[in-house]
Parts: structure tokens; C-alpha cells; sequence
């Protein structure tokens, strides 16, 4: 019998080396090992043998056993290996190679700077309770011009010089189309969609028919923001502005309220900040005065919560237009807004967030 146990081991042996497959090596395991295996089965025939015998045979059965367990355990996790192995060898990444080894025609992207402080002011005025909102940029008179209380004969209409659709067919005034001038249009869609009270903002483009400077661009980019409800007073307006430009600028930055004239607030204001690109010694940016106009606002004209169907004598609120890319260049120091529209690599990689 113990013939026949070291004939199995090394037939068992045998086996097992040509195997490749962990299945394989599992199937070999209960084929010898199972309680119906070929050991148990050699096993049987103890019943015959002598006391002697089988003291001689039990020790010996086990050991082989033992070994049997011993040579799977270390096959499967060799097996194992050579499959890590393999799959290391199919997957290489070198680690050490530097970016412009690794893509040599790709460049990756980065945002735009006016992305990046859109997203940082969306993020300070969600956290403080608004929506935000969108709105088209071709849009009719009504929302542009006569619902924010700006008339066909109001002078106003010369400060914002229009992009007009021409179309013969138009068949009435309030009709005609443009590109909207300011971000304002948004507060009149605004309150047109909700119940008081509420407070949004509105980020987006607009579009003036202009001469181009260091400091003005026909395509430039605004911020709205809106509150309404009851007993909305100026020292809101005025917490809200501060807070907004200690967080974009993480420093106080100085600024003064002068009354400024915007047909749609009453009374209105225009908040400057102390110019960052020249600290107030005047540059094209600040034209020479050491202040920038940043944030227009001012609490808004019945007339315009009127346009919007909101009850004036109950409701009213404030609003603010602030100039999104005047912001992005105090804060990164760009001396001319025309870098942001140029579209020139070179410009716009200098501000990668990765
Ligand atoms: N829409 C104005 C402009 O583009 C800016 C503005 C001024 C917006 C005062 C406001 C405001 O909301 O209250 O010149």
C-alpha cells in the first residue's frame, strides 16, 4: 500500500506541473485529495491491514497528503504571479516619461479665466441662497429696453449701442430683435417665472456696438444678481457686494458708492474698486483715475417689478450688473480686455488649473 501511495504522489506530481490554469489545478486537487479522490480510495483497503501496517501506513498517508495540499497552495499562487505578471507586461505606463513625451500632438486643456471666477462667484452666491439663471442672447425690445424702463425716446438708449436685426417684415416696434446690450434682460425673465421672494443670479455675453480700447470689447461678459421680497433695503444691496469681493479677492478690497443712473433702480449706485492693475496710481485700465467701475446697482424701479408682474407697493428689491470680465482682469492683472476674447493659446494656458 505504501507502494501504491508514492506511485500516486508522483503521478500526482507529474500532473500538476503541466497544468496552466487555476481551474485546472482545482480539478487536479479533488481528483487526489476529494473525499471520493484517489488517496481515499488507496485509503479503503486499510481496513485489511495489520495493526502494524497501519501504523506504519496512517503517517505516511498524511504526509503525502500534506504535501499534495502543499504543492496546490504553491502552484495556484504561482499561478497567480504569472498572471500579474502578464498583465503588467501588457499594461505598461511609464511613470517617468514627461508630458510632451507622452502626447506629442495633444496639449491638455484648462479653463478660461473668466471660467474659473464665473464658477467661483456661482459657487459664493449658491451657497448664499440663489438660483442661477440663463437667458437668450437675441432678444426683443421689450425685454432689453422697454421693461426695465427704458422707452423708445429715452436717451438711455444712446449709452447702449445696439446691435439691431434688420427685418422688413417686423410688424410691430416691441418687436424687433437684438443683441441684448446688458445682462438686465435676465431680471425681467426672472420675475416673470417666479413668486416673490426669490434672488438669482445670471451670468452670460452681451454684445454693444463699439469702438474697442484696452478697457472695452464689443462681445464682453456681465453678471446680474437680483433680490426681491419684502423690505429689501440698500444695506443688503451693500452686504451682498462685499461679501462677494472679499471672497473673489480672499483680501478687503477698498471701494466706494457713488449714485450712478441706471433707468431700471432707484436709487441707483455705481461701486468702484481702487485699481489692483496700477494700486490707484492710473493706468489705461482705470484711465488714469486710480478707480474701476466694477458693480452698477442700485434698488430696482417699480416700473421694472411692474414689468416683471410683481405688486410694488408689497414687494421690492435690488439689483446689480456686475462687469464679469473687468473683475477677471483685477484679479489677474490683465492690462487689456481684448486678451480675453483673442482666442490665443499663449493667453489662455497661462491660467490651466491642471
Ligand atoms: N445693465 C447695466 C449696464 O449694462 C448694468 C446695471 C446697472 C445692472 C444697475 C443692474 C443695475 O442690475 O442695478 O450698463
Amino acid at each position: 500500500m505504501i507502494n501504491k501511495l508514492d506511485a500516486l504522489y508522483t503521478e500526482f506530481k507529474t500532473k500538476i506541473e503541466t497544468l496552466s490554469t487555476q481551474p485546472d489545478v482545482l480539478n487536479l486537487k479533488s481528483e487526489y485529495l476529494g473525499k471520493k479522490g484517489l488517496v481515499s480510495d488507496v485509503l479503503k483497503s486499510l481496513k485489511d491491514a495489520t495493526v502494524e501496517q497501519r501504523k506504519e501506513i496512517g503517517p505516511k498517508a498524511n504526509a503525502i497528503k500534506d504535501q499534495m495540499t502543499k504543492d496546490v497552495v504553491s502552484k495556484l499562487s504561482d499561478l497567480e504571479l504569472a498572471e500579474i505578471n502578464e498583465k503588467l507586461a501588457n499594461n505598461r505606463i511609464d511613470i517617468t516619461l514627461t508630458d510632451d513625451v507622452k502626447n506629442t500632438n495633444t496639449h491638455s486643456g484648462g479653463f478660461h479665466p473668466r471660467t474659473l471666477i464665473q464658477r467661483e462667484i456661482e459657487d459664493i452666491f449658491l451657497s448664499m441662497g440663489f438660483d442661477i439663471l440663463d437667458g437668450p442672447h437675441i432678444e426683443d425690445e421689450f425685454h432689453n429696453f422697454e421693461a426695465l424702463n427704458i422707452p423708445g425716446d429715452h436717451p438711455a438708449r444712446d449709452m447702449q449701442d445696439t446691435f439691431w436685426f434688420h427685418n422688413p417684415h417686423e410688424e410691430s416696434e416691441q418687436k424687433k430683435h437684438l443683441l441684448r446690450t446688458h445682462t438686465s434682460t435676465i431680471q425681467v425673465r426672472g420675475m416673470q417665472s417666479r413668486k416673490p421672494p426669490f434672488k438669482f443670479i445670471a451670468p452670460g455675453t452681451v454684445f454693444r456696438c463699439e469702438r474697442t480700447d484696452a478697457s472695452h470689447e464689443m462681445v464682453f461678459n456681465q453678471l446680474e444678481g437680483m433680490m426681491v421680497g419684502e423690505d429689501i433695503s440698500v444695506s443688503h444691496l451693500i452686504y451682498f457686494m462685499k461679501t462677494i469681493l472679499k471672497e473673489i479677492f480672499k483680501k478687503e478690497v477698498e471701494v466706494r458708492l457713488r449714485p450712478g443712473f441706471f433707468p431700471f433702480v432707484e436709487p441707483g449706485f455705481e461701486l468702484d474698486i481702487k485699481c489692483l492693475i496700477c494700486n490707484a496710481k492710473g493706468c489705461s485700465v482705470c484711465k488714469q483715475v486710480g478707480w474701476v467701475e466694477l458693480l452698477p446697482c442700485g434698488m430696482v424701479h417699480p416700473n421694472v417689478l411692474k414689468a416683471g408682474g410683481i405688486d410694488p407697493e408689497k414687494y421690492n428689491g435690488f439689483a446689480f450688473g456686475l462687469g464679469l470680465d473687468r473683475l477677471v482682469m483685477m484679479k489677474y492683472g490683465i492690462d487689456d480686455i481684448r486678451h480675453l476674447q483673442s482666442g490665443d493659446l499663449r493667453f489662455n494656458t497661462q491660467f490651466r488649473t491642471f
